[in-house]
């Protein structure tokens, strides 16, 4: 008989969870969890959350743990933290990740690099950093958060759509990969959210703009993310896409021949973003 992950009584590990939806998962498994491993880089944050939680989830344990994950270091820090004391992982939720907003050929290096490091590398080290002590806990589960952008190469956002891509096949074949060893693996795939992401990924404070070019029916809150997120993953989805009427187009795009969707995506680009020049 299968078993099947349930949240109830978890023990999870949050990356990025001093805003948007790794504190909406912080929310919504504190009253079921057992014990949450709150990670990210602006502590002050993590201790408000924390103490929050506290107070509307009393069983619950928590534990605040300031990393920055785009270092190597501090991502062994934070395994070895787990693995010297035991803790029985049941859930790990890849979800610290950023964006930037504009042409590549204008991009900082000093701004693509750790989105890269976050969004794949840290992504990729954490998993294998910490499946062993999630294959010791089975039923157990990896919730990776993707993006639609991962579906398809877009403009100005060349580097993020390309990590977000990168997210979704490394979840995918995970999945295949763990499907016999009780660890199942999830890619959470939302459209617009508003969260702090918009405001990070601007390069010239247009992050307003950016988050109204989005047709408001494919927006869809941070709560219902989470929401989602969680069913689709103790129902064991591959991926879950948390907008109904933008899972029914990226599903139906995926039906088209590539070169429709090529010229679909170029009709759709041109210049969105201010260049440095033009910045005021
Ligand atoms: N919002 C959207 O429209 C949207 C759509 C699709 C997918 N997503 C994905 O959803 C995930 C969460 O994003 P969000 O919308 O909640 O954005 P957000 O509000 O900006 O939150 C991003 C989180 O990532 C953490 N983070 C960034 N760099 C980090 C680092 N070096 N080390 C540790 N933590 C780091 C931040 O924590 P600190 O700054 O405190 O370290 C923060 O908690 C991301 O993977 C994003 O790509 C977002």
């Amino acid at each position: 008989m299968k078993l099947s992950f349930t949240i109830r009584g978890t023990t999870a590990l949050i990356t990025g969870a001093t805003a948007g939806l790794g504190a909406e998962f912080a929310r919504q498994l504190a009253p079921v969890a057992s014990r949450l491993i709150l990670v990210g880089r602006r502590e002050e944050r993590l201790n408000e959350l924390a103490a929050s939680l506290q107070k509307s989830a009393p069983q619950v344990r928590l534990d605040p743990f300031k990393a920055d994950l785009a270092l190597p270091s501090e991502r062994e820090r934070l395994a070895a933290w787990i693995i010297r004391e035991e803790i029985p992982l049941t859930l790990l939720v890849n979800n610290a990740g950023l964006g930037d907003l504009g042409p590549f050929d204008n991009a900082e290096w000093k701004r693509l690099s750790p989105m890269l490091e976050v969004n794949v590398t840290a992504l990729t080290h954490l998993t294998h950093l910490l499946l062993p002590m999630l294959r010791l806990q089975i039923p157990s589960a990896i919730l990776n958060v993707s993006s639609v952008a991962g579906y398809f190469p877009l403009p100005e956002m060349a580097v993020y759509a390309a990590t977000k891509a990168y997210v979704t096949s490394f979840s995918e074949a995970l999945r295949m990969e763990l499907a016999h060893h009780g660890v199942t693996v999830t890619a959470l795939c939302p459209g617009p959210v508003a969260t702090e992401f918009f405001e990070v990924a601007s390069r010239y404070g247009e992050s307003i703009r950016a988050m109204d070019r989005s047709h408001p029916a494919l927006a869809t809150t941070p709560q219902t993310v989470i929401r989602k997120a969680l069913r689709g993953l103790e129902k064991d989805k591959p991926g879950v896409i948390p907008n109904k009427l933008l899972a029914l187009l990226v599903r139906s795009s995926l039906l088209l021949p590539f070169p429709l969707i090529r010229a679909a995506i170029k009709l759709g680009a041109g210049p969105k973003s201010p260049r440095k020049t033009e910045a005021v």
